[in-house]
Parts: C-alpha cells; sequence; structure tokens
C-alpha cells in the first residue's frame, strides 16, 4: 500500500468496483446506500435504491491530491471494462445497471422489475466538467474484461459474458433483445471497428466472466484464449471452456469437465506458473 485517502461520502453507498488510469482513481458514488431497516429485516443485500442520494463520479489523482466530483445521471455502475486517460479528457468503460437497481434482486423491486446491465462508456471533460454518457452495447451483458496489460490504457477488444440466470434473478426485462434475454453468450467487441462477435451456448448453459489469457510469445492483443466457466445442467457440473479469442465464434479449442460445480457470479482470474 503506498497511500491511505479518505474520501467523504454520505450515505454509505455500495460501491462494488473502482477504475484505474495512469492519472487517476476513479469513483463511483451511486444512488445505492445502506439501508439500516433493511438490515433489520434480514435482507441478504441490505442496500436499497435512494433518489435522495446524487449519483457522482470521482477521480482522485494517484499522485494525490483532491477528488474532483461530476454529477451525472445515475445508473448502478456494476463492472469496470477499463479507463485510460486522453488529452483532457477520462475515459471509462464499464457495465451498469438502469436506475432504479435493486441490489437484492428478485422481489425486491416491486412490480417494476429493473432493466438489464449494458456495456456503457463515461467520456469526462476535464476542461468543461461534464460527462458525456454513451452506450456501446445494449445487449444484456456483464463480466466485462480486457488484455490486463491494458489496464489503465485505451485498449481495443472487450469480452463480456450474457447470463440468463443472472438475469432472471434481476428480473431484467426490458423488451430490447427479447431473442437474446434468456439465451447464454459470450461477446468480443471491437472497439476500433464498433463490431462484436457472439459465442452462443445452449439452453441453460449459464456463462461466467470471460478470463483473457495472451498467448505465449503474443504481439497482437487479442492473440490469446478466453476462459470461462460454463455450468451444463445435463451433467450438473461446470464445464471450463477456452476459446481462442482471434476465432471466437468456432468451436471451443478445450472443454475441461470439472468435477464440481462453480457458482454462477464469481469473478475468474489466470495466474500463469512462475
Ligand atoms: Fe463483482
Amino acid at each position: 500500500m503506498a497511500r491511505a485517502t479518505r474520501i467523504p461520502v454520505a450515505d454509505a453507498p455500495m460501491m462494488h468496483d473502482f477504475a484505474l488510469t495512469e492519472k487517476y482513481v476513479v469513483i463511483a458514488d451511486v444512488p445505492i446506500t445502506f439501508d439500516g431497516a433493511a438490515a433489520e429485516a434480514g435482507a441478504v443485500v441490505p442496500y436499497v435504491w435512494n433518489d435522495r442520494h446524487p449519483m457522482r463520479i470521482g477521480l482522485l489523482p494517484r499522485a494525490g491530491g483532491t477528488t474532483l466530483w461530476f454529477d451525472i445521471d445515475p445508473v448502478y455502475y456494476s463492472h469496470t471494462l477499463n479507463a485510460y486517460d486522453q488529452g483532457d479528457t477520462v475515459v471509462v468503460e464499464y457495465t451498469a445497471f438502469p436506475a432504479p437497481f435493486h441490489a437484492a434482486g428478485r422481489g425486491m423491486g416491486g412490480p417494476s422489475a429493473t432493466g438489464a446491465p449494458t456495456l456503457d462508456r463515461w467520456v469526462i471533460d476535464l476542461r468543461a466538467g461534464r460527462v458525456h454518457s454513451s452506450r456501446l452495447d445494449d445487449r444484456p451483458q456483464e463480466f466485462p474484461r480486457i488484455n490486463e496489460s491494458l489496464v489503465s490504457r485505451r485498449h481495443r477488444y472487450a469480452y463480456t459474458a450474457s447470463t440468463a440466470e443472472m438475469w432472471r434473478a434481476y428480473e431484467a426485462v426490458d423488451g430490447t433483445w427479447p431473442d437474446e434475454k434468456f439465451t447464454n453468450y459470450l461477446v468480443k467487441h471491437d472497439m476500433l471497428r464498433g463490431s462484436r462477435q457472439l459465442h452462443r451456448f445452449p439452453g441453460d448453459a449459464a456463462v461466467s466472466e470471460p478470463v483473457f489469457v495472451p498467448r505465449g510469445g503474443a504481439r497482437d492483443e487479442d492473440d490469446g484464449y478466453v476462459l470461462s466457466y460454463v455450468n451444463d445442467p445435463e451433467r450438473g457440473t461446470t464445464d471450463l471452456i477456452i476459446l481462442s479469442a482471434q476465432d471466437f465464434g468456432g468451436h471451443p479449442l478445450a472443454r475441461v469437465h470439472l468435477p464440481g460445480r462453480v457458482p454462477l457470479g464469481f469473478h475468474g482470474s489466470w495466474i500463469a506458473d512462475a
């Protein structure tokens, strides 16, 4: 640990992830805050949507200094894809659930369902003091990952997962992609071309976070493998699926039958032997 910095925030917001650029730590102060009554009532996740808590993005200089805050329209910032400095702007790419998001999932939101998470981008204009929000892909998707050698620098490729079981848990029904709502697939995004490829899985074969692993000696950003835990309901256990990142829609290179289930919703990392 190089430094500890106290950042005052109101209402104890649920901060699940953050982002790093070469200059800043990016903090999402979200309108989902701790709720003592929900905790006393035994809520599994005692955080509730709070319309009285304004949404802000904070930029804490990594070199030290004061956090700069920017007001934006509320979303639930879920997971960081990547972030980077670009001239007088900071670019943040992430997955987010639309407002209002019900952190405890099914039953906590009442009759109005929350929408599915999408892949979005903020461009924070440091000179103008404003944030421009845009949507990179409105398919339901989560667990965004890149080639990690590019964390905090500009990337071209991104990998995400659409997991029907998760959308069911959050009753995430927005009608935008009715055919894709309850299917499972991995997505490879090409940010340069604005294009994407899908690798689909049959039926209820729930997919988890896609982890990119570079091939030994790789020079191209996407020269490597995409690993994901995919639950096979017919076997009742989980497979580790290995895709070629450059042949994303093709047959998996390998399917490792694991002896047990890997619970849905967990993150993954690849740690190579030294
Ligand atoms: Fe997470």
